[in-house]
């Protein structure tokens, strides 16, 4: 959702920001703008991207050593010039911006009206601007209470930066179940929802919690809490470099974060898998093993993409440590009074550590006493830190909306988790436990096998690039891969795909299935080969048009399918982590041919920070 960004400090602060914005596109972009503070607030905002907004200031005043800016992804009021961030209170004093929702923001628009406010846009964020300037003016208070005093009023989420013009040498920030970040540079300080605006500055920064107030001035840091008691900030290093951030030659973020799965995924089990490849270490499970050792049930929530990695976690935690798991979509879970509580084991996933739906859903998991694990991306998210314990992806950071290397990363996470668990349990032998070890250490050169066969890819894209529909079919393992498969596609390209368990095709998508019907069929060499083949003359039958992404040296669907893409041999249990790349690649292609905004895909945003 939402990108915020800010800077106070002696250089000019519009290059930073308009950067800084762009850095963070990929979490909203509907429309963005920006204000500066130097005699005068001067906002500039526009519908579009930062480009357009870019191009609106080019004859405006940018001077100022203090400003903000804003990308935003629309959740009150449609995306257009007006409902844009920053907003401006009535009568000037307070510019602000947020990212989250005040979900009580019709009540406090009513009673800020009874008393003679009025507003330009149909946001929440508006009204947030007119309480702090009416507890300012009324309660004769300074910037900081009134920020305060509001924030105290509010029922939602909220990560938030506040300039007051009566008050031009300072910067508010706060956040609430929405991420901040604030660098620290000499003689100057940055905000912004993730690090990525900020590394090329300093690596020093502190993750604001939950109703953390931030009083920023050039020389000074001040940190409370709403109910103004004072915190001593906690400055961590980043490990995050420019060019992690950067397309590197690519077209595409995404194109460049599929190529980087061999690295990736490497850096995903670095450290983790023994140098002679005999054994697994988490060190951040190292306090709970005995627990997941001795696990009755493991339920696995997250959302997207990341509750599909969870969905392969269930078959490997499953098969390989025995242990009984659920997959949930955490927006379900919060909701319906799950049956949960000490003894289980509740995993949470996520790229971005943020999802608002999967952060609820750990609250809920915890009030009842469950020991929650995290399996996260980005360093230091509210996901992280609300878990007991938990396993960083180390993938680098995903820029591209539509996930690529964070589900390797999450399914390379959770097969090293179910290998040690069922190794250190006695159930796994340790000539399996090996093999699977092994096995996970040569997929980064199996993946680069794949990724040479780019071309294939594209001209199967090019062929079916104005279908209307595809299915996707797997089972087993690869079932989780075709939803994955066809999500890429609905995300990226807009043409409806639908992930189905290959059996499951006979209840129904097999109506569907006419010449024109690309299906697209994992069929790897696994124990349920036999049964996929016969799937794949049920679709022959029908005149549809298979494509199979097949085992190297595979005859006999050759002789069938329209089109066969070989990916490497592999063990069953982590063939997922070779036969998505295809997937992926095909999305992508058709996505680009099609003309669409392959990083920025209509109506996404990164990162749900909203429910
Ligand atoms: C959004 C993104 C998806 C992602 C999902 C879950 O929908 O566009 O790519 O899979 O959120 O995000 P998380 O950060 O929790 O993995």
């Amino acid at each position: 959702m939402c990108g915020i960004v800010g800077y106070i400090g002696y250089k000019n602060a519009y290059p930073i920001i308009i950067k800084g914005l762009k850095r963070l596109e990929y979490r909203g972009y509907d429309s963005s703008g920006i204000a500066l503070l130097n005699d005068s607030t001067q906002v500039y905002k526009r519908k579009g991207k930062v480009a357009d907004l870019e191009k609106f200031v080019e004859s405006g005043d940018i001077s100022g050593t203090l400003g903000m800016g804003h990308t935003r992804w629309a959740t009150h009021g449609e995306p257009n010039d007006v409902n844009a961030h920053p907003h401006v209170s009535m009568n000037g004093i307070f510019t602000i911006i947020h990212n989250g929702i005040i979900e009580n923001y019709s009540t406090l628009k009513s009673k800020l009206s009874d008393r003679g406010y009025t507003f330009q846009s149909e946001t929440d964020t508006e009204v947030l601007a007119n309480l702090i300037e009416y507890i300012y003016v009324k309660g004769k208070v300074d910037a900081e209470l009134a920020v305060r005093l509001a924030l105290t009023k509010v029922i939602g989420a909220y990560g938030l930066v506040v300039m007051c013009s009566k008050e031009p040498d300072k910067l508010i920030a706060a956040r609430k179940s929405s991420p901040l970040v604030l660098g620290i540079g000499d003689g100057e300080y940055f905000i912004a929802s993730d690090a990525t605006p900020i590394v090329e500055y300093t690596d020093r920064v502190i993750y604001l919690n939950n109703e953390d107030v931030a009083i920023i001035s050039r020389d000074e840091l001040i940190l409370k809490t709403i109910r103004n008691d004072k915190l001593t900030p906690k400055i961590q290093k980043i490990d995050l470099g420019i060019s992690e951030i950067e397309k590197n030659g690519y077209d595409h973020f995404m194109l460049k974060e599929i190529f980087e799965q061999p690295r990736s995924i490497l850096d995903t089990f670095r450290g983790r898998v023994s140098q002679d490849k005999t054994s697994i270490h988490l060190g951040g499970l190292f306090n709970v093993e005995e627990r997941l050792i001795n696990a009755k049930r493991i339920v696995i929530i997250g959302c997207g993409t990341s509750w599909h990695a969870g969905m392969v976690g269930e078959y490997l935690l499953e098969d390989i440590a025995r242990i009984s798991v659920e997959v949930e979509y955490a927006s379900e879970f919060r909701y319906r009074n799950p049956l949960i509580d000490k003894d289980d084991i509740v995993i949470a996933i996520s790229q971005s550590g943020e999802t608002a739906d999967t952060l609820a859903a750990i609250q809920l998991a915890k009030d009842r006493g469950a020991l929650v694990l995290g399996i996260c991306n980005v360093v230091g998210s509210s996901i992280s830190r609300e878990t007991h314990a938990g396993v960083y992806m180390h993938a680098g950071p995903e820029i591209g909306v539509a996930s690529t290397k964070a589900f390797t990363a999450q399914v390379t996470v959770l097969a090293m988790m179910a290998a040690m668990i069922g190794y250190k349990k006695g159930i796994l032998e340790p000539q399996r436990y090996h093999a699977l070890i092994q096995e996970l250490s040569d997929i980064p050169a199996k993946i680069e096998k794949v990724l040479l066969h780019d071309k294939a890819f594209k001209a199967i894209a090019e062929q079916y690039q104005n279908a209307t529909n595809f299915l996707y079919l797997g089972r087993g393992y690869s079932f989780p891969v075709a939803l994955e498969g066809a999500l890429k596609l609905k995300e990226i390209s807009y043409i409806h795909a639908e992930g189905y368990p290959a059996a499951e095709m006979k209840h129904g998508p097999i109506a569907l299935i006419d010449r024109n019907m690309p299906v697209v069929v994992i069929a790897t060499n696994d124990k349920s080969y036999e049964k996929i083949v016969s799937n794949i003359q049920e679709v022959k039958a029908r005149n549809g048009i298979v494509i199979a992404i097949v085992s190297e040296g595979d005859k006999t669907i050759k002789s069938m399918a329209d089109h066969v893409l070989e990916i490497p041999q592999a063990m069953e249990e982590l063939t997922s982590l070779l036969s998505v790349i295809p997937l992926q690649l095909i999305a992508y292609h058709i996505a680009v041919l099609r003309g669409c905004n392959v990083d920025q895909p209509r109506n996404l945003a990164k990162s749900v920070t909203v429910e």
